[in-house]
């Protein structure tokens, strides 16, 4: 009998439902609550609203691409941590009721180990009969996870024993895109349309003050700073500077956050001698951060896996993968799991 996993995913502001069959995703639902772009950023109240609104039609639509019914389902993955708590909880209720109602497990996941396996999905082939692998990693490999709020090298050992090799003191590199394109009026979220304007500028024009941090850790509170000094000091002498100069902006600000992020990366390559690489999390879809790795692997000779960029930001395909990961090795939870907004 086929393993079919519903995975659900309500962490922040993408409500998602995903159906996974044997290791081949059926269907990958998101509605993401675009009501946020008019505060500038995630109302976590709003959010959980959001959540509840949405949830039973967007796991509905996944069933119904997925051609499944709740009956032909093995059992429910949702993600538990780290998130919004109010937006964590409407999914854990919503699965604990229907697994309560189908008499199936549930499997709580985090978040983070979700964006890591996004890079091993595998999308239902044209024709589902004829047998093909199911892409795999193979370990140990080195992950660069970086998102709106986590930014890490992670060592990853087998399915789920990992290890944070480095990590971000601050802001995370997602929220130094997020943060800068606000300071220039952009709408949130900011990374896709630096990434958009950025291929227009000139990336040498401006230079911002880069963090110098020990380790494999990443700081970007700084990299704001500096460039939120740099604009408001043009702006005396030209009040139009961000609208003259928006593309060199993006794409100098792009290329110092992309140097940060590679740097320490190819230092942990160097030290760990791994040269199996991921990349994942929203920010992964950035293009320059994609050529960047790309040029990294062919020069060290390194397998680089890179996520279809569907699965970069936040998705329930990525929480069906790591539950059928989990139920293969019976790895089911109770109950009684309760949500928590911050990894233990
Ligand atoms: O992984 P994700 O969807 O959510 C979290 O778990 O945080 O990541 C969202 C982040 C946002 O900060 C967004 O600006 C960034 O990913 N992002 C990008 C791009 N697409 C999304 N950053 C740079 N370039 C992109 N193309
Ligand atoms: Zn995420």
């Amino acid at each position: 009998m086929a393993i079919n996993i519903l995975g659900i995913e309500t962490s922040c502001d993408d409500t998602s439902a995903a159906v996974l069959s044997d290791g081949f995703i059926l269907s990958n639902i998101t509605n993401t609550q675009i009501i946020h772009t008019n505060y500038g950023g995630v109302v976590p109240e709003i959010a959980s609203r959001a959540h509840q609104q949405n949830i039973v039609l967007v796991v509905e639509e996944a069933l119904k691409k997925a051609n499944m019914l709740t009956t032909d389902i093995s059992a429910i993955a949702f993600t538990t941590s780290p998130g919004l708590l109010g937006s964590l909880l409407v999914g854990s209720s919503f699965a604990k009721g229907l697994s309560l109602a189908l008499n199936i497990p549930i499997i709580g996941i985090n978040h983070l180990q979700g964006h890591i396996y996004a890079a091993f999905l595998n999308d239902k082939p044209d024709d589902y009969n004829t047998q093909i692998e199911c892409s795999k990693p193979s370990f140990p490999f080195l992950c660069l996870l970086v998102s709106g709020g986590h930014t890490q090298i992670i060592q990853v050992d087998d399915y789920f024993h990992f290890n944070i090799l480095g990590n971000t003191l601050d802001d995370a590199a997602g929220e130094a895109f997020d943060k800068c394109a606000k300071i220039m009026g952009l709408p949130y979220p900011g990374g896709p349309i630096i990434d958009k304007y950025a291929q227009k500028g000139d990336k040498n024009k401006f230079e911002f003050n880069k963090p110098i941090i020990k380790d494999l850790n990443y700081s970007f509170s700084g990299l704001k700073t500096s460039f939120l000094y740099f604009i408001k000091e043009q702006i005396k002498t030209n009040e139009n500077f961000i609208q003259d100069n928006i593309y060199d902006l993006c794409a100098s600000l792009q290329s110092e956050i992309v140097k940060v992020l590679m740097n320490k990366f190819t230092k942990a390559i160097k030290q760990t001698k791994i040269n199996e690489i991921v990349i994942s999390g929203g920010v992964s879809a950035n293009s320059e951060l994609r050529q960047a790795v790309t040029e990294l692997a062919s020069k060290y000779n390194l397998n680089l896996h890179l996520p279809k960029i569907k699965y970069t930001t936040d998705n329930a395909a990525m929480i069906a993968q790591v539950g059928y990961f989990a139920f293969l090795n019976k790895k089911f939870d109770s109950l009684d799991l309760v949500p928590k907004a911050k990894l233990e």
